[in-house]
């Protein structure tokens, strides 16, 4: 089985929980009561690195804003992207309710009008990307789905490895931990995980794990590189031989974008070897990079897709595993056997979600919006030498800050700086591998917003300079 060793944060933000600078904005920041809330829950909750204990008490998330106790507003380009529609969106909350006045729950063994809607609607896409046609299963949360997945996949394949990112994550899960690479949700005292769970480097053009060179804005030198990453992909699988699928995110959410082929590349190495690929899409999917499915970018065929997060609208937990029908091979277990299985409320949330979604034009907007904040970000690369490099798809931004251009030697500690000083102007994100600005706002943010987060953005830079 494959080990990890400690290498700090990854793909989530690290143990941002115990940071000094974290307690001055507290310190700076919150009042009495929010104080009391924050000790009681600190109390009540097992503590885990990245939630408790917590920055601060949140009241009210509408649209893009949520609110905290003592009334301070901020934009939320976070949101765990779940708010593709933002937040309390009138729409899902409409037909939440209605849902809850006609049919508040299904047990499993009855069909439920909305969960088979929702599932036409989401094989429908899936045909679209695809060509085939869907079948699939709802869980809970994305970890469940992931390991649906799995399992899925190894009683199609009769296999039981699997192949993976370092650095990824899949969900908190043991099987979704086990195919995750970060060590903050499979290390230490975790003890073992799922044997077969193989990993591989990832594409990452700017910080290439095979040291491959890019240009100055940040693309791969194919004619030197030749898709490495990819070989390496198609190498681990032949050697094994005996691998059931292929898991990661199309786009890795830190982000990074794949190299121009990579998918075709390892989509040829999947058809070579009997290997299924699976394309996580939890947060990618639903419009966030500008493509309903992040894996339209790349032209891929996955066999199958794991979506969740904003699938809910932002308001509950739903998440699904679409595969193709092909695949619908194990009729005699019941791998995805869960309670809220066909909850006719989640179902409704989620087909208004997805009607919004294709309504108000959002994927499209995602697009346009994102391409203009990218140019607007390069053009902020060139006064501040803070940036390394920015890169993105949609609304899935990336500023990956250095101390060093030459060196791209990680600026950690000014990533910080620059999160807690937009907090307290009024703009939240995240940090990923300790140094990247992760912006994932919204598909409802304006141009306007968007303009008032990168002047905030901007004014941070350059303040921590
Ligand atoms: C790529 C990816 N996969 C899976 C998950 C797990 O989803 P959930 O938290 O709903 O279990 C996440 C959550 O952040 C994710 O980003």
């Amino acid at each position: 089985m494959s080990s990890l060793p400690h290498h700090g944060p990854a793909q989530s933000e690290g143990d941002v929980n115990h940071s000094p600078r974290r307690a001055s904005w507290q310190a700076e920041h919150l009042d009495s009561a929010t104080r009391a809330l924050l000790a009681r829950d600190s109390a009540a909750f097992l503590h885990q690195s990245v939630s408790t204990p917590c920055l601060d008490v949140i009241v009210k998330a509408e649209g893009i804003w949520i609110e905290d106790l003592a009334g301070r507003r901020c934009m939320d380009f976070h949101g765990n992207n779940v708010h593709h529609v933002g937040y309390a969106h009138p729409d899902v909350v409409a037909a939440i309710k209605s849902q809850l006045d006609a049919l508040s729950f299904a047990p499993r063994r009855f069909a439920s009008q909305r969960a088979v809607e929702l599932a036409e609607t989401l094989g429908a896409r899936f045909k679209s990307l695809t060509g085939s046609d869907a079948k699939l299963l709802f869980t809970t949360g994305g970890s469940d789905a992931v390991e649906v997945a799995i399992k899925l996949a190894r009683a199609a394949t009769g296999r039981f490895k699997t192949l993976s990112f370092w650095d990824a994550f899949h969900g908190a899960g043991f099987g979704a931990s086990s195919v995750g690479g970060e060590s903050l949700f499979r290390g230490g005292r975790i003890g073992p995980l799922l044997p077969g769970s193989e990993h591989v480097a990832p594409f990452g053009c700017y910080r290439c794990p095979y040291g491959h060179p890019v240009d100055a804005d940040g693309r791969p030198r194919l004619e030197q590189c030749k898709l490495a990453c990819a070989s390496m992909v198609r190498y681990v699988l032949e050697r094994e031989g005996d691998v059931a699928a292929v898991i990661a995110e199309p786009a890795r959410a830190v982000p990074f974008i794949p190299p121009p082929g990579y998918w075709h590349a390892v989509r040829e190495a999947c058809d070579a070897t009997g290997t299924l690929l699976i394309f996580d899409e939890i947060p990618t999917g639903l419009g966030k990079t500008g493509r309903f499915f992040a894996a339209e970018h790349d032209g891929a065929k996955p066999d199958i897709v794991v979506l969740g997060k904003a699938l809910g609208g932002g308001v509950l937990p739903i998440a699904a595993c679409i595969a193709r029908a092909g695949l619908d091979v194990a009729g005699d277990y019941a791998f995805g056997h869960y309670t809220h299985e066909k909850n006719p409320v989640s179902a409704a949330a989620a087909l208004a979600t997805l009607q919004v979604i294709e309504r108000e034009g959002l994927v499209e907007h995602a697009a346009r919006l994102g391409a203009h904040a990218l140019a607007r970000l390069q053009e902020m690369k060139r006064r501040h030498p803070l940036i390394g490099d920015v890169r993105g798809r949609g609304l899935l931004l990336g500023i990956d800050l250095v101390t060093d251009r030459d060196a791209k030697s990680p600026a950690a500690d000014a990533a910080e700086r620059v999160l807690y000083a937009a907090l307290s102007r009024g703009l939240s994100f995240k940090t990923t591998m300790g140094n990247v600005l992760t912006l994932t706002p919204p598909l409802i943010t304006t141009r306007e917003q968007m303009a008032r987060a990168l002047d905030i953005l901007d004014g941070c830079l350059a303040d921590a300079a």
